[in-house]
Parts: structure tokens; C-alpha cells; sequence
């Protein structure tokens, strides 16, 4: 099963890169499949440790799919890394090996710490239709022009279904994000 995470890792100065991560879950194992060109897989190499966050606040995930935002954090209890500030859950991993495979790296890492910060709130569409777009966001140079807009139509239908600000706010930025990468106006 694939989780979608907020990884949190650090380069070999300490500055903090956040980025979202499907990560293949397990209790005690976690994969984490990075493109070799993400910051993500060069700072998983210079430096072996990560958290993985869980978060409901899908604005973080909006807002480090598109661009490197520098989000509140607090260091993590066990590994040399942080864990953000608005997290439900977290955990903190070890890389145990690395498999430099093209075009995505599969970096096994094992469970070292598990923290829980808050409730995650239950199932809400508008959650879900953002994850969707934020994919969609980092793969304007890939996928064909017509069925990201085409997707984006269909995803805003149940934002403006069932969104709350949070969700609102996400979906606007990354349409005004994918409209400029696309040349819509
Ligand atoms: C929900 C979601 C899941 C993603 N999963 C992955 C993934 O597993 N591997 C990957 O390389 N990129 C993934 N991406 C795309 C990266 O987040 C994106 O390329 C990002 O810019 C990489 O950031 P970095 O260069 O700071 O590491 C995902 C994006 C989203 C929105």
C-alpha cells in the first residue's frame, strides 16, 4: 500500500527540504521511491536518515509539490532530522539500503520512532481531489495538456462540493500553478 507522506529530509549543511513522498508503507519498513533528479534523493544519499509526516493539511501538500516552501518544524526525537509542525503522525527512518535503479531510486528504510501529534480527521473528497491535482501539478511536462485540464474541471467539482478554506485555498494555487505551466489564460 502507498502512503502519501510529507518526507521531510536534510543536506549535508542541515537545511531542511520537504517534499511529497507515496512511500510504500509497513510497520517496520518504509520504501521511499525518489526520481534521481528530486533533492529528496540526493539528500537521502548525503545523509541517511528522513521523517516521514502524515498530515490531513493538504495546503502543505499543494504548496511543496509546486515550489521548496520552508514550513514550521521541530527536531525529531530520535533521528538527525525534523518533524513538521502540523502533523497528525510521524515517523522517523533509518536508510538501510539504496537501490539506484532509473528513473526512481527504491530506498528501504526501517522505523526507528513513531510519534502522533493529533487526530487525523476522517475521509473528506476535497482531501483527496487536491492530492490528485498536486500530482497532477508535478507532471505538466509529462502527462498530455488536454487531460490535466480535463482532470483539474472534474477535480474542482468536488472541491466546490466539499471543501472547507484549507482545501479551497490548495486547489486555487496549484490551478493558477498548472494554468501558467500550461499556457491558459
Ligand atoms: C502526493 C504526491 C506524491 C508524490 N510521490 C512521489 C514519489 O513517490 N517519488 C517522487 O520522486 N516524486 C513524488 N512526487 C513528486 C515530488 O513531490 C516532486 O517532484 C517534488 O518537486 C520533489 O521535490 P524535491 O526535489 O524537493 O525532493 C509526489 C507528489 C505528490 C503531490
Amino acid at each position: 500500500m502507498i502512503i502519501e507522506c510529507i518526507l521531510t529530509t536534510t543536506d549535508p549543511e542541515g537545511q531542511v527540504n520537504c517534499a511529497p513522498m507515496g512511500v510504500e508503507w509497513g510497520e517496520e519498513i518504509i520504501v521511499i521511491k525518489p526520481f534521481q533528479e528530486t533533492t529528496t534523493y540526493r539528500n537521502l544519499l548525503a545523509h541517511a536518515a528522513a521523517v516521514v509526516n502524515l498530515t490531513d493539511n493538504v495546503l502543505l501538500f499543494a504548496q511543496s509539490a509546486i515550489a521548496s516552501p520552508i514550513f514550521p518544524t521541530r527536531p525529531a526525537e530520535v533521528v538527525a532530522g525534523v518533524v513538521l509542525h502540523d502533523v497528525c503522525s510521524w515517523r522517523e527512518v533509518q536508510v538501510e539500503t539504496i537501490e539506484r535503479h532509473e528513473p526512481r531510486a527504491r530506498i528501504t528504510t526501517r522505523v526507528v520512532r513513531r510519534g502522533f501529534a493529533r487526530e487525523f480527521l476522517g475521509f473528506n473528497r476535497a482531501k483527496h481531489a487536491v492530492l490528485e491535482a498536486a500530482i497532477l501539478a508535478t507532471r505538466t511536462h509529462i502527462l498530455p495538456r488536454d487531460a490535466i485540464l480535463a482532470d483539474f474541471e472534474r477535480l474542482q467539482v468536488i472541491v466546490d462540493k466539499t471543501a472547507g478554506a484549507q482545501e479551497r485555498e490548495a486547489m486555487q494555487i496549484l490551478t493558477d500553478y498548472v494554468y501558467a505551466a500550461l499556457g491558459v489564460s
